[in-house]
């Protein structure tokens, strides 16, 4: 029996520490642009508690959030973020050679919404999906890397969700955790270097599928407390393995953009490895948990504030549903 088929959710399946390190490529690998999107309606736990037993103190005790934002539709989103992404690394959309959508939440069950947002940034390019729940942006952003060892050159890589249309905001389990948004990162390769994917690690455990789910045509089923739980075992297990692929500590990490679904959980994980909240960029108070949307919106806010930097050492760390996880080292290039 291997790992993945015991329960305990930490899989034999992330890559080899041979393809690793040669899968990063000798190349520069920088995020020159990022962007995000937000739809305008707010939904506060104060707006929840007129039709859900819940308080605001018990929402953002017991999860950090007090916001989330509804509406919107996901090719919407994305291609709104994808522009300021665009914009900001003064790239035309016209050079961008693959679109890449993380989302658990599609305009259609079929097709895939990464060709409608290329269509509306004028896009003929290769455009799919990635269904990887909320560690869908890093998935995209390690399929990229190999999409680079390829020969592309510039690719977008999107997370956006409309989680309101799989979400019962009457459910006190779900409800007042999700919410829509989009984020995007323009990355690029270049000859002459400036930041670089130090490492990496994929992962999943489909043995958890009941465990958060949305049935065709329904909302979002949750087992919280087991979700939670296993969280806190995946996010260490793959921090832990790509810091060791990449021949690092935990204090070479200058910031870490987690996944943003509770606070508590990366609190959690954080305690086990030795890691400080202060070097943690969070947005879930104002966001909710955006599933594979949340990672860049994040990183957009660190960008933001100043918390990105050129020869920073950043990681990314997503988990969800599946279960699946994905973490990343990058050394920042930015612009
Ligand atoms: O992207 C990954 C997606 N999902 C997640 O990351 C979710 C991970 N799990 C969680 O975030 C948490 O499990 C929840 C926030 C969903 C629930 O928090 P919890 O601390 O696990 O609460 P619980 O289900 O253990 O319930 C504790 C108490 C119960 O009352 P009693 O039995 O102790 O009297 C619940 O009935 O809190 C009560 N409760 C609530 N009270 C007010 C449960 N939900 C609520 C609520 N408002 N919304």
């Amino acid at each position: 029996m291997t790992d993945n088929q015991s329960g305990n959710s930490l899989g034999t399946q992330t890559s080899p520490d041979g393809v690793t390190a040669a899968g990063v490529g000798p190349w520069g690998f920088t995020i020159t642009g990022v962007g995000a999107a937000l739809p305008d309606k707010v939904l506060t736990n104060h707006d929840l508690t007129a039709w859900m037993d819940t308080t605001d103190d018990w929402i953002r005790e017991r999860t950090g959030i007090s916001e989330r934002r509804i509406g919107g539709s996901t090719s919407g989103l994305a291609t709104e973020a994808a522009r300021i992404a665009l914009a900001e690394a003064s790239v035309d959309a016209t050079d961008i050679d693959q679109v890449i959508l993380a989302t658990t939440s599609p305009d259609y069950i079929c097709p895939g919404t990464a060709p409608a947002v290329a269509n509306e940034l004028g896009l003929q390019c290769g455009a799919f999906d990635v269904q990887a729940a909320c560690s869908g942006w890093v998935y995209g952003l390690i399929v990229a890397n190999g999409l680079m060892l390829q020969g592309m050159n510039r690719i977008l890589v999107i997370g956006a969700e409309s989680l309101d249309r799989i979400t019962d905001y009457h459910d006190r389990g779900t409800g007042i955790l999700f919410g829509n948004g989009a984020g995007a990162a323009v990355v690029e390769r270049s000859e002459t270097g400036g930041g670089r994917l130090l490492s990496w690690d994929l992962g999943s455990a489909g043995n958890l599928v009941h465990i958060l789910y949305a049935e065709h045509g329904d909302v979002l089923k949750m087992d919280g407390k087991e979700v939670f739980r296993q969280a806190v075992t995946v996010i260490q297990h793959s921090a832990k393995t790509s810091l060791e692929r990449a021949g690092l500590t935990i204090d070479d990490i200058d910031l870490v953009i987690p996944h943003q679904a509770n606070v508590r959980i990366v609190e959690s994980a954080w305690r086990k490895l030795g890691f400080s909240m202060d070097k943690t960029a969070m947005v879930l108070e104002r966001t909710g948990n955006t599933s594979a949307a949340s990672i860049p919106l994040a990183l957009k806010d660190a960008e933001l504030n100043g918390r990105v930097n050129p020869g920073d050492t950043v990681m990314f760390i997503g988990f969800g549903a599946g279960m699946t996880w994905a973490s990343a080292i990058v050394e920042w290039g930015g612009q």
